[in-house]
C-alpha cells in the first residue's frame, strides 16, 4: 500500500528539521507516512503545491517565504490562520485545501506545558509587530494574560496590530508601545518575535522591565545563544528559552491536524536539543 505523503515546502529548505521531526512523530505513533522536503522555485509555489497534491500528497508545512501565498491558496482557513494572515499548514481533502497556522499554538504550548510558564493572569510583553508577532497574537490572547503589551521599533505597526486584535482581548489589558515607552513597567513573560536576532541584534529595551522570576523567550534559536537572550541574561533574567520547543510544538500541532493523533514532543525536542548543543 502507498504511504500517505506529506512535505515541508520552502526556499531554501535543505536545512529544515521538519522531515526528521515528523519521521520521529510517525515512528512514535505508529503512523504510516512519508514526509519530505520540497524546494519550490521562488516564483513557483502554487505549481509545486498543485503537483504535490495531484501526485497524492495529503498535506504540507509551509515555510519562508511562502506563508502568505499559502494563505491565498487555501480554499478555507481556520480562525487562527485567518487572524495570523499567514498559513504554515495545508491539508488536502475532498472539500479542497484547508489552511491552518500552528505557530502561535506551538508557542503557547511550549511556554505553558514544556516550560511550565503559565500565561493566564500574567503580564506578557511581545516584542515585534511583523508576521511572527501577528501569528502569535490570537493564541496568546486566548491564554488569558492579565495584560499583553505589544512593543515595536516602528510604533505605528504595533498600534495597527493592537487595533486589529482588540476584539479578541476581552479580560486582557492590551496596549501598543515603543521600546522606550516600556520604562518603569514590569513583565512576567517577555517574548521576542522580532527578527533582530538574525542580525545578531537585540531590541533596545529599557533596564528593569523583567519582574522577579520572569521568563525571557526568543522565537528564534541557533547553536549559540541569541543576542536577545544574551541581553536578557545580562539584565539579570534567570529563566531564558529559545524557539526550538516552539518549532517542535508547531510540528506536533500540524501532525495532530493531519492524523488526528497528538505525538509526544519531549523526546523529539530532547534529541534536537542534544544535536544543537553538539553543533
Ligand atoms: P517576521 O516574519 O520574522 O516577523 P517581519 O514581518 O519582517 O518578519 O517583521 C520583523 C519584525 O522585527 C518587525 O517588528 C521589525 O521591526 P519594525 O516593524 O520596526 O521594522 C523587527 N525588527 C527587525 N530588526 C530589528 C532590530 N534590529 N531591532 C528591533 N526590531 C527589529
Amino acid at each position: 500500500m502507498d504511504m500517505d505523503r506529506y512535505a515541508v515546502i520552502g526556499h531554501p529548505i535543505a536545512h529544515s528539521k521538519s522531515p526528521r521531526i515528523h519521521a520521529a512523530f510517525a515512528r512514535q505513533t505508529g503512523q504510516q507516512l512519508k514526509y519530505e522536503a520540497l524546494l519550490a522555485p521562488l516564483d513557483g509555489f502554487v505549481d509545486s503545491v498543485t503537483r504535490f497534491r495531484t501526485a497524492g500528497g495529503r498535506g504540507l508545512n509551509v515555510t519562508v517565504p511562502f506563508k502568505l501565498e499559502a494563505f491565498a491558496l487555501a480554499s478555507r482557513r481556520t480562525d487562527r490562520a485567518e487572524t495570523a494572515g499567514a498559513v504554515n499548514t495545508l491539508m488536502f481533502d475532498a472539500d479542497g485545501i484547508l489552511g491552518d497556522n500552528t505557530d502561535g499554538a506551538g508557542l503557547v504550548r511550549d511556554l505553558v506545558i514544556n516550560l511550565q510558564c503559565p500565561l493566564a493572569g500574567r503580564r506578557v510583553l511581545l516584542l515585534g509587530a511583523g508576521g511572527a508577532a501577528r501569528g502569535a497574537l490570537l493564541p496568546l490572547l486566548q491564554a488569558g494574560p492579565s495584560s499583553l503589551t505589544l512593543a515595536n521599533r516602528t510604533a505605528s505597526k504595533a498600534t495597527a496590530l493592537v487595533e486589529a486584535f482588540t476584539r479578541y482581548a476581552a479580560g486582557t489589558s492590551f496596549h501598543a508601545s515603543t521600546f522606550s515607552g516600556l520604562a518603569g513597567q514590569q513583565f512576567d513573560v517577555v517574548i521576542n518575535a522580532t527578527s533582530a536576532s538574525l542580525a545578531a541584534e537585540a531590541p533596545p529595551l529599557p533596564a528593569g522591565i523583567y519582574a522577579p522570576g520572569a521568563l525571557a523567550y526568543d522565537m528564534m534559536y541557533g547553536s549559540s545563544e541569541t543576542a536577545y537572550l544574551r541581553a536578557a541574561r545580562e539584565d539579570g533574567v534567570q529563566r531564558i528559552a529559545d524557539g526550538l520547543g516552539m518549532l517542535v510544538e508547531q510540528a506536533a500541532e500540524s501532525f495532530a491536524l493531519w492524523r488526528g493523533i497528538r505525538p509526544q514532543t519531549a523526546p523529539v525536542l530532547a534529541e534536537l536539543r542534544h544535536e544543537l548543543a553538539a553543533a
